[in-house]
């Protein structure tokens, strides 16, 4: 099929697009970033993602994907429009709906033949009323388009691997024509008969993956439901890592332990710092905002919320009491600037959120992260990085984990008590083996132990 991507450039557009090409479909990816567009049409993906830059290299080859600046570019030739572009949170929360408006806008014009027009971005449920109005002032739904909404699932550093061998397949549409369409279009993906190979030993699992055809707004809420239930499981662990702390347990065994109930399972139950990125408390926030909309008070939402909020001060005192309760120019390692590890994303990062309060109660602040100094510094210009771990520990009072990067385990530890001027850590991911550290004669603390 010919299919357009609006939104091209940006990291839902760019997986999906490549994703599509890559099981046999002619995209055109188009973006108003011209500076990423010409990075893209030489081979460089702008987002870092486990194999994307191999696979974008193949499918320019073979000119199954191309990047535009040029919205007719990608739209009068397609059979299917994606709709990919960002959907940040307003300044109240509400999921900031201009640049789906613009696509829309825009886009309209270039339909001079049958399309389906399909929202991958994260909207609000009342968005597809919003993009039918607009459409439908020039054209017909059902002849000249119909709308369908398919979320993605894909989590940042294991994009692609999400995109070819996703848990589900969401569509959202009653209409015939562009189920039937939608269904040809994933085909490849449902039949699990793409064979991606990644770094990481993708287990291709058997049988179909399950197509999930609803309605639109169910299809959103699907969308909005699983993200805040992934949020609402970290704010739980986190509350009772709290508690395990005070009565003396270890919250790493008492998940451990929860997680072999089917019922629970282990995955999203490591307590630390938080949950942070551009989705998980985005797509919370507008979740709120919805609800308030429909006179529905979300008690549990906001409390989520809360609870997050609080794990940044639950990391700062616990770097308090080991500097004794100043931070004036105390010098304060940090590992870590991304949101999460395998990713260069610092986007609404906890740890910059940590380092942020660090700095306001004084404290100098060395960082280091094995791939985010560069999106952080955009961000933070006056941060004082070190692209060497050891260079970050140089003389300072504590060391804290913000990241949960595998790497950071594998440090010589030996080494860094001899350059530190304490031997203090503060791991706010519980990424290191307490009793090794402890043995090494650091003083150790952990989330959710003692
Ligand atoms: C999330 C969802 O997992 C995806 O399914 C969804 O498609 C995506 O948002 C989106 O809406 O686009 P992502 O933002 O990439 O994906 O991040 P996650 O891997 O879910 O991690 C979120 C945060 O939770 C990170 O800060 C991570 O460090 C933290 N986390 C995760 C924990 O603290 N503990 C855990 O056990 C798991």
């Amino acid at each position: 099929m010919n299919i357009g991507v609006v939104g091209g450039a940006g990291y839902v557009g760019l997986i999906t697009g490549l994703g599509l090409a890559e099981i046999g479909h002619r995209v055109i990816n188009v973006d108003l970033d011209e500076g990423r567009v010409g990075q893209l049409n030489s081979g460089h993906s702008p987002i870092y993602e486990e194999g994307i830059d191999s696979l974008l290299k193949k499918n320019l080859a073979t000119g199954s994907i191309q990047f535009t600046t040029r919205l007719a570019e990608a739209i009068v030739p397609s059979d299917v429009i994606f709709i990919a572009v960002g959907t940040p949170s307003g300044l109240d929360g509400q999921a900031d709906l201009s640049q789906v408006i613009q696509a829309v806008e825009g886009l309209v014009q270039h339909i001079t033949n049958y399309k389906v027009v399909v929202l991958k971005s994260t909207v609000p449920v009342g968005t597809v009323e919003l993009v039918r109005t607009l459409l439908s002032r020039s054209k017909i739904e059902g002849e000249d388009f119909d709308i369908v909404a398919n979320p993605e699932f894909l989590r940042e550093g294991k994009g692609l691997k999400d995109f070819f061998y996703p848990d589900r397949i969401v569509i959202g549409t009653h209409a015939e024509k562009p189920q039937s369409i939608m269904r040809e279009l994933y085909r490849p993906i449902i039949q699990r008969e793409v064979s991606w190979e990644s770094n990481e030993s993708a287990d291709p699992g058997s049988g179909h993956i399950p197509l999930i055809e609803t309605d639109i707004t169910s299809a959103q809420m699907i969308k909005y439901a699983s993200n805040a239930f992934l949020a609402t499981r970290l704010s739980f662990i986190n509350e009772i890592a709290g508690l395990t702390e005070r009565v003396g347990a270890d919250i790493r065994e008492v998940a451990l332990g929860m997680g072999y109930d089917p019922r629970i399972g282990h995955s999203y139950l490591n307590a630390g710092l938080g949950f942070g990125g551009p989705c998980l408390e985005k797509d919370l926030l507008a979740l709120i905002k919805i609800a308030e909309g429909n006179d529905y008070a979300p008690v549990l939402l906001k409390s989520v919320l809360e609870r997050n909020d609080k794990q940044i001060e639950t990391v700062l005192s616990k770097v308090k009491e080991v500097t004794g309760h100043l931070l004036y120019k105390k010098v304060v390692s940090v590992f870590g600037l991304a949101f999460k590890a395998a990713t260069n994303d610092v986007r609404d990062s906890m740890a910059l959120k940590v380092i942020d309060r660090l700095e306001q109660e004084g404290a100098v602040v060395q960082a280091h992260d094995p791939l985010a100094i560069p999106e952080a510094k955009v961000l933070r210009p006056g941060l004082i990085c070190a692209d060497d771990p050891y260079e970050a520990v140089r003389n300072s009072d504590v060391l804290v984990i913000l990241t949960e990067w595998p790497v950071f385990a594998e440090l010589d530890y030996a080494r860094i008590k001899k350059l530190m001027k304490q031997p203090a850590i503060v791991d706010a991911r519980n990424l290191l083996d307490a009793t090794k550290v402890r043995a090494s004669g650091f003083t150790y603390t952990g989330i959710g132990s003692v």
